[in-house]
């Protein structure tokens, strides 16, 4: 795994904005695999300036984001569908028929995992897939276990991501249980990986990300196996 090793936050976003910006010069119809959470929005900002100043064009680019709240409707401002219209699609001038979230509106899960997955496929599989890492150390909604999913799945999320999230909520009641998150074998398949990390909260997982050792109790390890990952990493996380 390579590291870069940044000073802040600020640059942890900047590093990011650049390489995702690099992708898409490169391959301008390539397919980006998107988070959500508070550690992109800085490499969102900074891509959407790009995007204004003409320096990166969205025009041909698919996305597929890695995770939904279920069931959660999408007019519902903590669902992650709001999330990424209100942080980025509104703002740049990418093909609405190219975004693909994980619908938390569906009546049937499972169809809608399916589904999902067969989409990345079709599309050509993803070319940069950026993530993000929870405290606990999971991936989209990957969440420790004693087993991970492979595909694209509906989960139940663990009392740590709950308190974790319920910031973002009126109270931790409001926080759905569950959610569809692409399956860490769909991750893997991404053929380059960058993940981002701030603040010592994150210092723990990122420890053992790094430790070389893979379990399933810290599903970020699974990074371990995949040949092109980069990890994009502040001080604090790195502490
Ligand atoms: C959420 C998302 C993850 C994200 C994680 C960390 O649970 N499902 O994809 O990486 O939280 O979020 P933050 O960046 O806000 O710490």
């Amino acid at each position: 795994m390579r590291i870069i090793r940044c000073k802040n936050y600020d640059e942890v976003s900047e590093v990011a904005a650049r390489i995702v910006a690099a992708q898409v010069t490169m391959k301008p119809d390539c397919v980006l695999g998107l988070p959500t959470g508070s550690t992109p929005l800085g490499m969102y900002s900074r891509l959407i300036q790009k995007n204004k100043e003409n320096k990166i064009d969205f025009s041909n680019v698919t996305t597929f984001n890695l995770d939904e709240y279920f069931p959660i409707s999408r007019s519902n401002n903590q669902s992650y569908y709001y999330f990424m219209f209100e942080n980025f699609f509104n703002h740049i001038n990418i093909n609405k028929e190219n975004i693909h979230i994980p619908n938390g509106e569906t009546t049937d899960p499972e169809a809608e995992c399916a589904s999902y997955e067969a989409a990345i496929e079709a599309a050509g599989g993803i070319d940069l897939q950026v993530l993000g890492i929870g405290q606990n150390g999971h991936i989209g909604f990957n969440e420790p276990g004693d087993f991970l999913e492979s595909t694209t799945h509906i989960t139940t999320l663990t009392q740590s991501t709950i308190a974790a999230n319920s910031r973002f909520f009126e109270s931790i009641d409001d926080v759905p249980k569950k959610a569809l998150t692409s399956g860490m074998g769909t991750i893997l398949k991404s053929k380059k990986i960058i993940i981002l990390a701030s603040g010592k909260a994150k210092s723990e997982a990122v420890k053992s990300l790094l430790s070389g050792k893979i379990t399933t109790q810290n599903p970020s390890t699974m990074l371990n196996l995949h040949k092109d990952v980069t990890l994009i990493a502040d001080e604090d996380a790195l502490l």
